[in-house]
């Protein structure tokens, strides 16, 4: 039978075999030797045994076995694209970063954008964070922008991540949390650390069910540090603004779109590229120096807070534009790993505890996820600039130094020698004086977990501020423990009264909790006067 070019031939057991011939190729194993039958095992006689001796199908079975790796232990369900960055104002005055020195050079960017509690397998609009990963390949060395389409977090120090995410997540013995969206665990954890409350009115909020990729913010969450060529700090937080603007579903379409489409947002990624509509974001900057940490109401460390724009305005400083899906999902999304700790001269970090501990996280769960150290060789986490390290061996090595020393010092120079650290060009950290003793004690300026929590309440319209207020009664309803139920209203009593009764109403609590301790009072009537309540007076 002639199909186009292609031949093909009939079996003894009527079994359909495509031959090769013309243009098309011979299908070879990995080792490239020609494949006569790809239908039948080797076996004795007409009815088996199979035999060990068939090395292609071995081979066969035997990569197919192996094609899954984990999935990311969070954000596990992404979807990512390529694109550029473009410089669209010089930053020179506060950062040496190479990538903010000349205006309209472009940078090429890989982002994914992920869920964090659902599995790699789970529906796009779950009520959820999203992550916004920014890969950026810059002339001097990758610097990853790992962040959320939310600008706070959960928790203020690392060392509750395990505990956050085990409450998130599938129950061990059930693997599935125990409602359908909220569920007991979940809301326990959050209703014994109130630091959680600011980040659970945005999760609460019509944030955390976006209508696309498209239409999201981006945060770097953590308060970072840009070091100019004379060495001062400048502290920043980084912002990214959707082009199309802010758009989000209301929780009934979400419930639907769910069941109909759970690809629903990579398919509108997909389709907004392949047919030429890029996706757009804008850089924001904000700025500010030590001064104005010291005089700021809350600690400029504490993940859990923002720095209001009214207080440092955003400073816009580039384009991000993604203009190419990738061809391999497997090879580029899945296998593209993000960290905190990627940085460049020019970038630095603070002791904010919970990005201290982002940058132990990352390359740890990356080494097993992705099974060996020289993952960072795949092309998509290679850096785009020349790159020369010691380094050597291991599993899937790729190269290895050539006709050069594999260690220093050396006596060696020139080519031999290999490559020579750089005082001049060379990532430098920032002195920053520290000094203390060594203890575990949360720092009294991380204690107000309310003000900002009500500030974003308050700040939302009556429509936006009804579906909160739906959203909690939601996922309370789902709550089978009246302690946890009543312990979150009490919370709630600390960012809003109408709030708290409204909910409180709503899941039929018998009795109105006292407010939950606030460990310490708010400093001024967040209602009088926004900017009061931020600044020290
Ligand atoms: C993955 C953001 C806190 C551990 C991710 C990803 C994002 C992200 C966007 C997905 C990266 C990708 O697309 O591949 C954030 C933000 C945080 C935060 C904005 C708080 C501000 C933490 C903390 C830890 C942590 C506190 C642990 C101490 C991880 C791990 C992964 C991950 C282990 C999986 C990485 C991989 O397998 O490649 N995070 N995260 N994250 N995050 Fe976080």
């Amino acid at each position: 039978v002639a199909y186009g070019q292609e031949k093909i031939l009939r079996g003894e057991g009527g079994e359909t075999h495509q031959v090769a011939g013309g243009d098309v190729p011979v299908l070879t194993t990995q080792q490239g030797v020609p494949v006569a039958d790809d239908q039948n095992s080797l076996k004795v006689g007409a009815r088996g045994p199979t035999i060990l001796e068939d090395f292609h199908f071995r081979e066969k079975i035997f990569h197919f076995d192996h094609e899954r790796i984990p999935e990311r232990v969070v954000h596990a369900r992404g979807y990512g694209a390529h694109g550029y960055f473009e410089t669209t104002a010089s930053l020179a005055d506060v950062t040496k970063a190479d990538i903010f020195q000349r205006v309209g050079e472009k940078t090429p960017v890989f982002v994914r954008f992920s869920t964090v509690a659902g599995a790699k397998g789970s529906v796009d609009l779950a009520r959820d964070v999203r992550g916004f990963a920014v890969k950026l390949y810059t002339k001097e060395g990758n610097w990853d922008i790992v962040g959320n389409n939310i600008p706070v977090f959960f928790i203020q120090d690392a060392i509750k991540f395990p505990d956050f995410v085990h409450s998130v997540k599938e129950a061990p013995d059930r693997a599935f949390p125990q409602a359908a969206s909220a569920h007991d665990n979940f809301w326990d954890f959050i209703s014994l650390s109130p630091e959680s409350m600011h980040m659970v009115m945005w999760v609460m909020s019509d944030r955390a069910i976006p209508r696309s990729f498209r239409f999201m913010e981006g945060f770097g969450v953590h308060t970072f540090r840009f070091v100019n060529a004379e060495g001062k700090s400048t502290f920043v937080k980084f912002h990214w603004k959707p082009k199309l603007g802010l758009q989000s579903v209301v929780w009934n379409e979400a419930v639907k779109i769910n069941g109909a489409d759970a690809d629903f947002h990579r398919r509108d990624l997909w389709d907004a590229i392949e047919s030429g509509n890029f996706p757009e974001w804008e850089l924001g900057v904000q700025l500010f120096d030590d001064a104005f940490a010291d005089k700021f109401a809350f600690d400029v460390l504490d993940a859990t807070k923002i720095i209001p724009e009214e207080e440092v305005p955003i400073r816009v400083v580039g384009r991000l534009v993604l203009d190419r899906m990738p061809d391999n999902f497997f090879a580029e999304t899945e296998q593209v790993a993000f960290c905190t700790q990627n940085i460049v001269p020019g970038v630095d970090f603070t002791n904010d505890p919970l990005l201290q501990g982002r940058n132990f996280s990352y390359l740890d769960t990356q080494l097993k996820r992705l099974g060996s150290p020289n993952f960072t060789f795949l092309p998509i986490n290679a850096p785009k600039c020349p790159f020369a390290t010691f380094q050597q061996d291991g599993h899937m090595t790729m190269r290895n130094p050539r006709g050069r020393a594999n260690y220093e010092p050396n006596s060696w120079g020139g080519e031999k020698g290999g490559p020579r650290e750089s005082p001049e060009k060379g990532f430098k950290t920032f002195p920053e004086e520290v000094a203390g003793e060594m203890r575990r004690l949360r720092a009294e300026s991380f204690a107000d977990h309310y003000s900002q929590a009500r500030q974003f309440y308050i700040s939302q319209t009556e429509i936006e501020k009804q579906h909160i207020a739906d959203a909690i009664t939601f996922e309370l309803s789902k709550v089978e423990t009246p302690a946890i139920r009543s312990r979150v209203v009490s919370h709630l009593l600390n960012i809003d009264g109408e709030l708290a009764k409204k909910v409180a109403t709503a899941i039929r609590l018998k009795e109105m909790p006292k407010p939950a301790d606030a460990a310490r009072p708010t400093r001024t009537d967040l209602k009088e006067s926004l900017a009061l309540s931020i600044v020290k007076n």
